[in-house]
Order: structure tokens, then sequence, then C-alpha cells
């Protein structure tokens, strides 16, 4: 990779621009304020901001937060994120009122304060990628540091744009360990290498199998997406959700990948999803039912496949995994990861969610922060925030 990291950069002194990805999941509570419902993203930046507040460096953090589609909206504040963080940090974090601005510029923080600009989308340039806006923001700062790795397949002006503008830039402690990871375990990773694809739609996720079908030795495949490529088979799939447009695709990648790929052989069927729905377990899916979970036969396959893995990389749940007894088969494969002892890369909030309710979030190596980035990076598209850094 081309890019510095910040254990490169001089930030002594220094009015240092982290971009981080405080996109955090809110909701109001009883006496109408917002409230932060996971601070993971939070705590995963901690690294990077204690690296640059201990080598001296005043800090300025940047986030968006939700989409307000370029207009300021108190519910996606990032105040409550600048609350957090203080409790986190244990020391205070000011809060701008705006990202730029003559009020946010006379806010500059002295080596070792912190402060936090407001939501960068509170202004439509900076989806935009406006280049004036772009400058604004470097004219805040001596160093740039992206460690936003959850916001890096976006092309925007705090992502993207400001790199052109300022003097320095470098990739945060996050951003590399992400880099890291995900990057061995789509280039180098340890073999066997084993990938296990779930979720609702194939749509979602082409590129994602066509890229990894290059590199792994086996593809796993379970969720709803599976039952289109039972449908490329010929085979019965009742009402279960099928993406009939997507049904000839499914059969071209069943012919690429022969052996590699590996589908449900059992499921877990009902009538209707419906809390406390009757629910049985089928090799053949009945006309009438609806496929919502993958059944004992195939957790016990899939789970020997993974034993036997040294790398295995996760993106999306089996089944309803929401709609409990129907997480049985993502449980199931989220201990089986963790009992792999295999280097273990889990990206997407819904696996992530799966491998906490399993109870094996410790034993995975890397539990990505990002959503729809991780994705891109599997498809091995080069992400813009990435690729400005490289530049
Ligand atoms: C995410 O949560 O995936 C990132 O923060 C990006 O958010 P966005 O999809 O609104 O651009």
């Amino acid at each position: 990779m081309a890019y510095s990291s910040i254990r490169d950069l001089d930030l002594k002194g220094k009015r240092v621009f982290i971009r981080v990805d405080f996109n955090v999941p809110l909701q109001k509570n009883d006496k109408g304020d917002m409230e932060i419902t996971s601070d993971k993203r939070i705590k995963a930046s901690l690294p990077t901001i204690q690296y640059a507040l201990d080598h001296g460096a005043g800090v300025i953090l940047a986030s968006h937060l939700g989409r307000p589609k370029g207009k300021p909206n108190p519910e996606m504040s990032l105040k409550p994120a600048a609350e957090r963080l203080q409790q986190l940090l244990g020391r205070p974090v000011k809060m701008a009122p705006d990202c730029i601005g003559p009020d946010v510029e006379a806010m500059q923080p002295a080596p070792g304060e912190v402060l936090l600009l407001e939501n960068l989308r509170y202004h439509l340039e900076e989806e935009k990628n406006d280049p004036e806006f772009a400058r604004k923001l470097a004219s805040l700062c001596d160093v740039y540091v992206n460690d936003a790795f959850g916001s890096a397949h976006r092309a925007h002006a705090s992502t993207e744009g400001m790199i052109r503008f300022v003097p320095v830039a470098g990739a945060g402690l996050l951003m590399e360990q992400e880099l890291k990871y995900l990057g061995m375990a789509v280039t180098n990773p340890a073999r066997p290498c084993v990938a296990i694809l779930g979720g609702a739609k194939v749509s979602d996720k082409i590129e994602v199998i066509q890229n990894l079908g290059k590199v792994v030795d086996k593809l796993l495949i379970g969720g709803a997406m599976a039952y289109t490529f039972l449908k490329a088979q010929g085979k019965p799939t009742g009402k279960s959700l099928v993406e009939e447009d997507k049904v000839d695709l499914a059969k071209n990648l069943l012919a690429s990948l022969g052996a590699k790929l590996m589908l449900p052989s059992d499921h877990v069927v009902v009538s209707e999803i419906a809390p406390g729905a009757a629910n049985e377990v089928v090799e053949t899916i009945p006309e009438s039912k609806i496929g919502v979970d993958i059944g004992p036969k195939t957790i016990e396959a899939f789970s020997k496949v993974i034993a036997g893995a040294k790398t295995v990389i996760w993106n999306g749940p089996m089944g309803i995994f929401e709609k409990p007894p129907f997480d049985k088969g993502t449980v199931a494969l989220a201990k089986a990861v963790a009992d792999s002892g295999a280097t273990s890369v889990v990206g997407g909030g819904d696996s992530e969610k799966a491998i906490k309710a399993a109870g094996v979030t410790s034993r995975i190596t890397h539990v990505s922060t990002g959503g729809g980035a991780s994705l891109e990076f599997l498809a091995g598209i080069q992400l813009p925030g990435v690729a400005a850094l490289n530049r």
C-alpha cells in the first residue's frame, strides 16, 4: 500500500483533522433526547484519537451522522457522540456548532484538546464532494488522517476531496487494521480459505461472490439468497424469497464456481413468517412453504468445512436470524467460526449481531466497522477514500 500511516507523521503541535465514522445508531429516549444504542464505532476510533493526543496534536474530529440531506437536523446532531467520546476518553470534548465557518475557525484546539465538528452532511457540499467545501475543511488543519473505514466507499469532501488541499495525509490505526485484515483475506489468505455468504439478496452480493470465488477454496451460501441458487439448479423453493431476474445469473455462477460452491441441503420452513409459527425441517421445500433458516444437516456440513479452515470470511446471516428460533443456523455457524481457530474476518451489521448473539465476538479475529465499505472491499472495488490516501 502506498499510503502513509498516522505513525509516519509528525503530529507535535499540529492541528490534526481525523475523519472518523461516528455514524452510530440513535434512538429517542423518554425525554425526547437522542441516545446512542451502539458506541462500537466511537470505541473503535479511540486508539487513533489517543495516539494523536499522546503525540502532541490538537485534534479536530469530523463525521457524518445519518442522511440529513444538506440541512441541519437536531435528531442527527453529533452532540450525543461528543458526550460519549468525552466519557470514553476521560477528557473534555468541545462540540463545534458547524463544520466550517468563522465560529469553527475560532475554536481551533490547542495540543491535547479535542474538538468535534457538527455533522458534515448538514452541508450538501459534503456528499457532492464540492472542492470549495473540501478546501474549507482542509484549511482547519495541518495534518489529515482518515480513520473512517466505514465511509471509505464514499467519494465525499471529507473522505476524498479534501486530501487534495491538505499538506500531509495518512491513514488512522482503525483504517490500517481494517485494510490489513480485509486485504489479507482477499489477497493472501492462509488456506484453506472459506467464505460464508448469506442475507436476503443475490443482487446485493454478485460482485462479492464473483471476486471471492476467485480467491477462496470454498464458498458457503445460506440465507434467502440460497433459494435463488436452488431455483437455478431446478430445485423446488416453494414460496421462499427468490429473485427471479437473477436465476440466470445464479446459473452462470454455479457453472463457474463448480464444486467450490456449497448450498444448503436441508431447510427450516414455515407456512407464514409470524412469531411462534410452526416450523419443520425438510430437504425438499414443499410448494406452500417458505424457507427461513438452514437445517441441521447443512449446519453440520458447513461446520465441518469451517472447522478445517485457516481463514474464514463471513458476511450475512443464514436465515431470518432476528426472529428466533430461525437464528439457529446463523448462531451455530458463528460458534463454528469461533471454534475453528481460523483467522476470521466478519463484515456487515447482521453478521456482527449474529456473533454477538452467539457470544463469540471476542473469539473473532476482526469484526469490520464497515457495512457497505466492507462489502465493496470484498467485491474487489477500489474504495475512493483509500485510493485518495494512496494518491
Ligand atoms: C455506514 O454506516 O455504512 C457509513 O457510515 C456510510 O453511511 P452512508 O451509507 O449513509 O453513506
